[in-house]
């Protein structure tokens, strides 16, 4: 994770950022830190790395790195105001130890686009990632990737449109929300997941399926009630964390996540 020091929306690259509107870093730094105060108290040790001035997004941590069984592959940002985000976190790598760590030559978001569900990486394009990012992908982590096509611009990221709720049982458990796919993207959703949660369209207005799962307590949005009901049904504890002032920038709990998967 990496605090909102410099938090602010002063540019637009998304629907949900008005640079016209005000920001209150206070308040981001208190949202961000309980929620790696709820992550610790769920027995997560959470490592953080060091904000920089000028990088107001940096707070997404999701976007830089992708690691899958201690292989990483790095983030290569579409838009110039968050490009120079990506080498911070390849020197955050290479300083604590990870010895495969690969920059991407495709535009990649990382985990703002890739989601991996224990045994296949989703990867959202349509907005961000390149669909030659995912074939990158691929090859780099040498798992197998599904691509998946955004059409709806407030959901441009495929981490605000599908959560994965449990990627240890051999049948993984997802949420999605289908209206935030293309007509051929909601039939393989339906062909692999055919029992996901459904979530509902105001459980993705609030951004709520950007939520993190450690596969027993689940962290959303407070005003993700639908899919808090609907992941508390299949056995999960739901975790509610206040996440309105990065919502100004388009981002959740999961955005401010990055995991190191081994
Ligand atoms: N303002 C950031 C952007 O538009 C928000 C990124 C949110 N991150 C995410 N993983 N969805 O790039």
């Amino acid at each position: 994770m990496c605090p909102p020091e410099y938090f602010t929306v002063e540019y637009s690259i998304n629907p949900w950022m008005d640079p016209t509107q005000p920001t209150n870093t206070d308040l981001a730094m208190a949202q961000w830190t309980a929620l790696k105060d709820a992550y610790e108290a769920a027995g997560h040790q959470v490592e953080v790395i060091e904000p920089q001035p000028g990088l107001p997004d940096m707070v997404f941590a999701a976007n830089s790195g992708t690691v899958v069984d201690g292989r990483v592959l790095g983030s290569r940002f579409r838009a110039e105001q968050r490009a120079a985000e990506a080498d911070h976190f390849r020197r955050w790598f290479l300083d604590n130890g990870y010895r495969h760590v690969v920059m991407p030559e495709r535009t990649n978001e990382a985990e703002g686009d890739f989601a991996w569900t224990g045994t296949l990486l989703l990867a959202g394009t349509g907005f961000r990632t390149d669909p030659s990012a995912h074939a990158e992908a691929q090859e780099v982590l040498g798992v197998p990737v599904v691509s998946l096509h955004l059409i709806d611009p407030r959901y441009y990221h495929l981490d605000v449109a599908l959560v994965v709720l449990d990627d240890q049982s051999p049948t993984p458990l997802v949420a999605y929300y289908p209206d935030a796919f293309s007509e051929g993207s909601q039939r393989v959703l339906r062909r692999l997941f055919p029992n996901a949660i459904i979530a509902t369209a105001a459980d993705a207005a609030c951004l709520g399926i950007n939520a993190v799962s450690d596969g027993r307590h689940v962290f959303l949005p407070i005003e993700a009630t639908d899919l808090a009901t609907q992941v508390k049904a299949h056995g999960f504890e739901p975790v509610l964390v206040d996440i309105s002032e990065l919502r100004k920038s388009g981002g959740g709990p999961k955005c401010c996540t990055m995991e190191l998967r081994g």
